[in-house]
């Protein structure tokens, strides 16, 4: 069992983590402000589905990639449980699988790019996974001294310098790539600040 795997039941009970999701999700909306019912939508490092949920009845299907069983279980329980047909939860491990090719028009990932070996590699997978003009939202934390996380197992980054993000969007051949500060999780005795970076596939 793995960090995740132990956390999978009880994820959705932390209001900080279904707070920011939601407010993720909102942001996405906002920013692409245009007609996503036949998009088809990756929710890379899903978890137990907040952020792919807030999609469910806005797009045509919702792909969750997770790499820890315990989540994925959560994931599609709770789509068979509200009934929804349209999302579905597979185990993938983007540190050493590819993805499907030119198969997204919106790819979406919360909290995740963190825990993932490489962002270069991360970006640049995810990039060849939407389709031509199809575009991409990543949240993350901004650099932290290493306290967010109570126990730093499985984490690899510390959050990121923008400069990083930014790169990595750039070598991955994105365009209108835009960074800002998303909101903040506060934590006794510190708030932490969360980016969204986004850009377009043309
Ligand atoms: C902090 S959680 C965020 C979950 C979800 N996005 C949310 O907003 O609630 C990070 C997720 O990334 C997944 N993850 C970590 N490393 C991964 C990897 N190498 N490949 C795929 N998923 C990974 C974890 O299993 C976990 O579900």
């Amino acid at each position: 069992m793995g960090r995740f795997d132990d956390l999978a039941l009880a994820w959705d009970s932390e209001p900080k983590r279904v707070e920011g999701a939601m407010i993720f999700v909102d942001k996405v909306k906002a920013t692409l402000q245009q007609d996503i019912k036949h998009f088809k939508l990756l929710d890379y490092g899903c978890g137990s589905g907040l952020v792919s949920f807030g999609f469910a009845g806005d797009v045509e299907n919702i792909d969750g990639l997770d790499n820890s069983s315990g989540m994925i279980d959560v994931y599609n329980k709770k789509a068979k449980d509200i009934g929804l047909k349209n999302i579905s939860g597979k185990l993938h491990n983007i540190n050493n699988e590819d993805l499907k090719s030119n198969t997204y028009n919106l790819i979406v990932t919360n909290m995740t790019m963190h825990h993932i070996n490489s962002p270069f590699d991360f970006v640049s997978k995810l990039t060849k996974s939407l389709k031509n003009g199809g575009h991409i939202f990543i949240a993350d934390l901004y650099l932290e001294d290493g306290t967010f996380h109570g126990d730093n197992d499985g984490v690899v980054h510390f959050g990121f310098d923008i400069d990083t993000v930014k790169e990595a969007f750039f070598k991955a051949g994105l365009e209108n790539i835009k960074i800002e500060k998303l909101h903040s999780i506060s934590k006794v005795p510190k708030n932490y600040d969360v980016f969204i970076a986004s850009g377009t596939k043309l």
